[in-house]
């Protein structure tokens, strides 16, 4: 390898001693190999990775496959729902969002409000209210209604079919952003929304979230309710398509009425629809 380098003697240095400099030739540099690696090379990596944790784990490979399987033929039999890719919302690629990184969905619906710029943003389904904070902080001249439940026994009295008991496990709803600087523009509303009189917020709003039951019947209800209320611009965000039955057969069907296209964000649960050119077509 030596026999590659040239050496050069510089000028000797005021001590005497001598400086040397090495110079790496070509050749030298074509010792580096280069491994080219296509899908091919790794079949047998794949192949038996699958078996070995499959053996290890039988439950992983069911879920996986079948629940996989099952997510992408959703998204390919979606009849009036669009599936895009995030940079296709014009714009998107410019948008700053200052949020921790543990929900990517709450970071495209914030990035989303940025472009539309709501003045009223209607959220239903607070839960702890993380959303509302984040929504709150990347929207500073929005002032943000959020509708719960008055208590966890409202769920008993619902007049439509609930989901996910499981959030009924806590209760305090808001508890994200009472003491932030931001809840000045936070207005928290209390009611079963199938019940609730949206009336007060008719054409108002520029922007809505529908995150509260994911029952089929429920987001029927809340979406009309939002209809009723979005000013002639507005935006609505639906979350956990298409994860949950309900969201995906609701708006596959409003899709066919609807003036507006519905889109649905690849590798989120976010589809929304708009009444602003927000597609690059
Ligand atoms: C999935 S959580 C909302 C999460 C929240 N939007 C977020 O992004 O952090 C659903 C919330 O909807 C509320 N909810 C469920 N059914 C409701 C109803 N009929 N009316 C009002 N709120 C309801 C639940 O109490 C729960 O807090």
């Amino acid at each position: 390898m030596f026999d590659d380098l040239k050496r050069l003697f510089l000028p000797r240095n005021q001590d005497g001693t001598e400086s040397l400099l090495l110079l790496v030739t070509p050749h030298n540099l074509k010792m580096k190999t280069i491994k080219s690696v296509n899908s091919i090379n790794i079949i047998p990596r794949v192949i038996f990775g699958a078996i070995a944790n499959s053996l290890r784990d039988p439950k992983s490979l069911r879920q996986r496959l079948i629940g996989g399987a099952w997510a992408l033929l959703k998204l390919q039999a979606a009849n009036s729902v669009a599936n895009i890719d995030i940079n296709r919302v014009t714009g998107i690629e410019g948008v700053p969002v200052n949020l921790p990184v543990d929900s990517y969905d709450r970071a495209v619906l914030c990035a989303l409000a940025k472009l539309v710029r709501p003045k009223a943003f209607f959220e239903i389904g607070t839960y702890v209210g993380m959303t509302t904070l984040a929504v709150a902080q990347s929207s500073p001249d929005a002032t943000i209604y959020t509708l719960d439940l008055p208590g966890p026994d409202a769920r008993n009295d619902a007049v439509l079919e609930m989901s996910d008991e499981y959030l009924f496990d806590r209760w305090d709803r808001g508890s994200a952003f009472k003491n932030s600087p931001e809840s000045i523009r936070i207005k928290q509303l209390t009611g079963d929304s199938a019940t609730f009189d949206f009336s007060p917020y008719a054409g108002k709003i520029d922007m809505a979230f529908i995150d509260a039951s994911h029952s089929y019947s429920y987001v029927k209800s809340d979406t009309e309710a939002i209809l009723r209320i979005l000013s002639p611009t507005g935006t609505i965000v639906w979350h956990d398509y298409p994860s949950y039955p309900g969201v995906f057969a609701y708006l596959n069907e409003l899709g066919a009425s609807l003036g507006s296209k519905i889109y649905h964000i690849n590798c989120t649960g976010i589809a929304f629809s708009s009444r602003m050119a927000l597609v690059n077509p």
